[in-house]
């Protein structure tokens, strides 16, 4: 019998948000897999995962180089994949954990791209996305009634920004960190300060606030913050 490749959201930071089926399926695992930057920095993702790690599953951490080109994935990729489908035909389960929801800005998705069809079954187990989490965290509604929720990631080209920007209601702001200054001015420009708040690390044990984005010095920006913000209401 061959094994089934999982793909499991582990939430944002705090262990205690994994779902029930995410702790079933990591406990029942023969492999996990940790996606790891390039800077070979410790998987988050692990670390979320590790209280229901089986004592003696065996833990691969994988670089994932990030992708510009979804043609052009590199052979670092292929390697991983080609390791990955070893391991099924071997009759292994195996897990590829991701922060956050798998389906959401993740490298699952591209995992998932290239796995599919390869003959082997698929599971995707959702997570608590980040932006969800740090809604509860700072008891910062995300939207209401006819509110417009727009979630953008900052890496986009500014133009783009700039035109959500001028309609949306509410606004969820991922991968904050490259230029940071540059959306604290879009969001004032936009009428979208007052109440915006950054969070980096939520649910980590070193997890940061920040309600007053103008005055955070030069600090460099953690990978992982994001922000929300919202317009006055009339
Ligand atoms: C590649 S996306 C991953 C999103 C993830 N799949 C999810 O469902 O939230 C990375 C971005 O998610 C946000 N993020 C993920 N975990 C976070 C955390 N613990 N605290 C704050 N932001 C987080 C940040 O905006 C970060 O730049």
């Amino acid at each position: 019998m061959t094994g089934v490749f999982y793909g499991v959201g582990v939430g944002p930071g705090d262990p205690e948000l994994l779902t029930v089926k995410a702790v079933k399926v990591i406990g029942a695992a023969d492999v996990i897999i940790a996606p790891q930057t390039e800077k070979k920095e410790d998987s988050t993702a692990l670390t979320i995962a590790k209280p229901f790690l089986k004592k003696d599953v065996a833990v691969v951490k994988m670089v994932f180089p990030m992708v510009f080109n979804r043609e052009a994935l590199s052979e670092a990729w292929e390697d991983n994949k080609n390791t990955i489908l070893e391991l099924l035909a071997a009759g292994k389960n195996v897990i590829f954990l991701t922060l956050g929801d798998p389906m959401f800005y993740s490298t699952y998705i591209y995992i998932f791209q290239l796995l599919k069809n390869c003959g082997y079954p698929i599971e995707t187990v959702p997570g608590v996305p980040a932006f969800c989490a740090i809604g509860s965290r700072l008891g910062y509604p995300l939207a209401e009634g006819d509110d417009i929720l727009t979630i953008i990631p900052a890496t986009i080209p500014e133009e783009k920004m700039d035109q959500v920007l001028a309609m949306t209601d509410n606004v969820v702001l991922m991968k904050v960190y490259k230029n940071y200054q540059q959306v604290v001015a879009k969001l004032k420009r936009h009428g979208l300060a007052d109440h915006a708040v950054m969070i980096s690390r939520c649910g980590l044990s070193d997890e940061q606030i920040v309600r007053d984005l103008k005055n955070i010095g030069e600090q460099p920006i953690n990978y992982l913050s994001t922000i929300l913000a919202r317009r006055n209401k009339a």
